[in-house]
């Protein structure tokens, strides 16, 4: 049984006069506990509703989402799914409630009637996920964007979730911001082995993924690796989607004669993939040659403190 199964979802929001806007239309899809999923589309493509359903916020109107065999239209359920399955949304002002930032971590807990104990466990635990330990005693809005996000998805792993869905989590965060999320998302993946469903615009945040799904219209357009949806770069960019600049500069090089895999996703796999049409002798005299100035360098530190050798 996967942890998400999502058969022949379809979500209609109600509009003035009886009308009702289909957002969502006949999406089945199954997400094992473990993996990475990244969702893209266009805007009003249905990624915010499809992420509500997974934590009840909206019901279907049709079909079914289960989460670890739970109907999300059971009400008596709903707090255990809610446990299982944490939101980090995009905005990080309107995220966390308490005027201090482990009260704050501690608030799903205290509610679930855990004991005091457990929760300073807990909390010490989540806070050292996400590298925000010194910050405990802090006033959130003395945090930057980033912190605070990574303070709500402490709030979420102190639940102890399975599974963290971001809608756009990085959306109003600056480069840096957006790097440590993604980075501490992908350990949480790594190491304590977190459900991630990530909606991101960002096709590099995409590209970090082991799967990404593509909605269109409230449908699902395309489920795949990496590799397969980027290689579709103009069925995509008829989606209104674009590819990481590094699949992009990747097919541009090979059009113009290079030998580039089509298989380029990340910037690794470019940087790979350059390094490997460069003539093994020439690589060799550039190691040699970087392996010489790193000796010359230490060669200089050492005179300057007397002859006793010295490594950066
Ligand atoms: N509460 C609502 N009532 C009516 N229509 C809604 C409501 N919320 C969303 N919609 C519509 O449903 C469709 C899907 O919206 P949704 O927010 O899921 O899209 P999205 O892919 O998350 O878009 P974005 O990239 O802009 O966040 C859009 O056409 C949107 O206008
Ligand atoms: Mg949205």
């Amino acid at each position: 049984m996967a942890l998400i199964e999502i058969e022949h979802l379809s979500h209609a929001y109600p509009m003035g006069e009886g009308g009702q806007h289909v957002a969502l239309e006949d999406v089945s899809l199954a997400i094992e506990a473990g993996e990475f999923v990244a969702v893209l589309g266009s805007n009003g493509s249905g990624k915010s509703t499809l992420a509500k359903h997974l934590d009840a916020l909206l019901l279907p109107t049709n079909g079914t989402c289960r989460i670890d065999g739970m109907d999300t239209k059971n009400a008596d359920q709903v707090w255990r799914i809610r446990q299982k399955v944490g939101m980090v949304f995009q905005n990080p002002d309107n995220q966390l409630i308490a005027a201090v930032v482990e009260d704050d971590v501690a608030f799903g807990p205290e509610n679930l009637g855990v004991k005091p104990c457990e929760i300073r466990q807990r909390v010490d635990e989540a806070l050292a996920a996400v590298g925000m330990t010194k910050f405990r005693t802090f006033a959130p809005h003395l945090l930057s964007g980033g912190q605070k996000q990574r303070i709500a998805i402490a709030g979420a792993l102190a639940m102890q979730t399975e599974c963290l869905v971001f809608d756009e989590a990085t959306a109003m965060l600056d480069p840096e911001g957006r790097a440590e999320i993604l980075s501490i998302v992908k350990k949480l993946h790594d190491e304590q082995h977190i459900t991630i469903v990530y909606i991101t615009h960002f096709m590099e945040e995409a590209a970090a993924a082991d799967r990404v799904i593509v909605l269109d219209h409230g449908r699902l357009a395309m489920d795949g690796t990496p590799r397969e949806v980027f290689a579709r770069a103009d069925e995509l960019q008829e989606l209104g989607l674009d590819v990481p600049l590094s699949v992009e500069l990747g097919a541009k090089l090979r059009n113009d004669g290079l030998a580039i895999p089509q298989e380029i996703v990340t910037e690794d796999d470019l940087v790979q993939a350059l390094a490997s049409l460069v003539p093994s002798h020439q690589r060799n005299a550039a190691n040699d040659e970087r392996r010489a100035g790193v000796q010359r360098s230490m060669n200089e530190k050492s005179d300057a403190k007397g002859g006793v050798p010295v490594a950066d």
